[in-house]
């Protein structure tokens, strides 16, 4: 048997601008993974995906499929036929609430076959191979999740342009607020498309001014300024009510990691639902996860950025 795995992640800043060519900063977040495991079978390629209670016939799967879709592509890039097997996929990474379950689940996956089939591969090809299948969950995806999944490390990502890691001179906690609002990314984006069609001058200020945040806030993590962090988040959690993706249950977390004294946060991934981020340290860190849970949260998870 062989096991592979992937983490979730986190964009601190620059979500929806970042699929228009502006600046984003994505990190991975370890606590939650998607792990996959192939298991000798004696005849057929079968996919059993546990958490959502699924099982596919590679042979026979509508080849649209996101997990076949995956099987598919990478199968074609190696250049090889299906091998017999039974393929796992265990997920506790939320679907659909901005912590990039759908890339995640991918990434494991190409990972997993590659091992099976005992091919080398590098972080760039199963960034590229998880992307062909982003576009089947996402519709226009910046390719921001597969990168920051599959390098599994801090990633300064421009659509298009190589990838760019930083440095975090001093190490800091996020909290991560579950509204427990299932949201596809797909509809996010898409409805962000038809604003931006609307009004295209108006939708590129915005994108300018949530690409500036995300610049702002490389420069201030790699100069160790994190009290710069806070208020950068509200920044552009308020670009982000502009652009039409927070939600009232978004903003019923962030009011209360306020409250209890975070100096900022912010919705993360696609919104509408999902996740928030907000900032915390060692002296108002109980008090603000006590406070997500108050306002409804349903799970919250807290990470250190910078302690890998
Ligand atoms: C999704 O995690 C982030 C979005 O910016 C979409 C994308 O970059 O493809 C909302």
């Amino acid at each position: 048997m062989i096991t592979a795995s992937a983490p979730g992640k986190i964009i601190l800043f620059g979500e929806h601008a970042v699929v228009y060519n502006r600046p984003a900063i994505a990190v991975p977040v370890a606590q939650v993974q998607a792990i996959v495991t192939i298991e000798p079978r004696a005849h057929g390629l079968i996919i059993h995906a546990l958490d959502t209670d699924r099982t596919l016939d590679y042979a026979q799967a509508d080849p649209l499929d996101p997990l076949a879709a995956i099987v598919r592509v990478t199968l074609a890039h190696f250049d090889l036929p299906a091998p017999d097997g039974s393929l796992t996929i265990r997920s506790a990474i939320p679907i659909a609430s901005g912590l990039g379950s759908g890339a995640a689940v991918s990434v494991a996956i190409v990972r997993a076959l590659a091992a099976w089939l005992d091919q080398p591969i590098d972080d760039e090809t199963v960034s590229r191979l998880s992307y062909e299948v982003e576009k089947l969950h996402h519709g226009t995806p910046s390719g921001i999740d597969n990168t920051v999944i599959a390098y599994s490390r801090p990633v300064y990502f421009v659509r298009g342009q190589p990838i760019e890691t930083f440095e975090v001179k001093r190490p800091f906690t996020v909290a991560i607020g579950n509204t427990g609002v299932a949201s596809p990314t797909k509809i996010a984006v898409g409805d962000v498309r038809r604003g931006w069609e609307g009004d295209r001058a108006q939708y590129e200020a915005w994108f300018d001014q949530i690409g500036a945040i995300a610049s702002e806030a490389r420069a201030a993590i790699e100069h160790g300024a994190i009290d710069q962090l806070g208020p950068l988040m509200d920044r552009n959690q308020g670009l982000l009510e502009h652009i039409g993706v927070s939600s009232v249950e978004l903003e019923r977390l962030i009011a209360a990691a306020k409250a209890a004294g975070a100096t900022g946060a912010k919705l993360v991934g696609g919104g509408r639902g999902g996740n928030m981020i907000t900032l915390i340290d060692e002296t108002n860190r109980e008090t603000v996860v006590a406070a997500l849970y108050a306002a409804g949260a349903t799970n919250v998870i807290v990470t250190g950025i910078g302690e890998w």
